[in-house]
């Protein structure tokens, strides 16, 4: 039987105001958060002063979306961990396929970010994932348990525990293109066998999670929850995941 606690992240992206922050977090927190459950998200750095305000007492974590590895220094336009504790983030997400293409991040910086999250008291939530073209190629579990391998390097089997991976087929981001439930979890089972410690740690499936299909994948054994995207930015499909991941919890295998 698995005691992993079910975890929804939601990830906004480069989506809310601070005023569309506000607004968001008061509706979400008029709502009682189930039991047995672990809710984020994770806003703009401009909005995280708002949302640590506005979710006081409301039972929901507060999440960044990237960080620096260094804690301060001339590293012009990063946020370092430092700073994102003073606003009392708990969780940050790194090497989010997005950061990776865009931002050019790498397996070592992402590993770096880890180690710093740790050390300053966060849960890093790691994103793994394979492109289109690697799916097609069959290479998703070398990519995919590469990328693992490389973010928790040197790290004890206690500090990967702590942590949380996201598996995100990049196919799946924004597409509508939801992997199958047996698929993500076959994939979410080489992610764990290929890290000591990633047995115990929350793993969650990223990319076109909705309403409509997470109550399957979190059916599965391996999948602890979820990264939301899309469907984190409104009320009604992010707590339609919630309630998916409650189902989850109150089924324990
Ligand atoms: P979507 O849920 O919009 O597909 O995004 C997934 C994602 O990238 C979360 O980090």
């Amino acid at each position: 039987m698995s005691a992993r606690r079910p975890l929804i992240a939601g990830n906004w992206k480069m989506h809310k105001t601070i005023a569309e922050t506000r607004t968001l977090l008061a509706e979400l927190c008029e709502l009682a958060m189930p039991n047995g459950v672990d809710v984020m998200v994770a806003p703009p750095f401009t909005a995280l002063a708002a949302a640590r305000d506005r979710l006081r007492d409301c039972g929901i974590g507060l999440g960044a979306q990237t960080m620096s590895e260094h804690e301060h220094g001339p590293y012009t336009g990063d946020i370092s961990p430092v700073m994102l504790r003073e606003l009392s983030v708990r969780w940050v997400i790194l090497g989010h396929s997005e950061r990776r293409a865009y931002f050019n991040e790498t397996d070592d910086g992402v590993a770096r970010k880890v180690r710093a999250a740790l050390a300053h008291g966060m849960t890093p939530i790691v994103a793994v994932g394979e492109t289109a073209d690697e799916h097609q190629r069959g290479e998703t579990i070398a990519k995919v348990t590469f990328q693992a391998r490389a973010a928790f390097a040197g790290l004890t089997e206690e500090e990967v525990r702590k942590c949380v991976v996201a598996y995100e087929p990049i196919w799946a981001i924004g597409t509508g293109l939801v992997d199958e439930p047996a698929s993500a979890n076959g994939v979410i089972g080489e992610i764990r066998g290929a890290v000591e410690g990633l047995e115990y740690a929350r793993v969650l499936y990223g990319g076109s999670m909705k309403g409509d299909n997470a109550t399957a994948l979190m059916a599965e054994p391996n999948i602890d929850g979820g990264l939301i995207g899309g469907a984190s930015l409104s009320v009604q499909s992010f707590m339609e995941i919630v309630a998916a991941a409650a189902l989850r919890a109150a089924a324990p295998r």
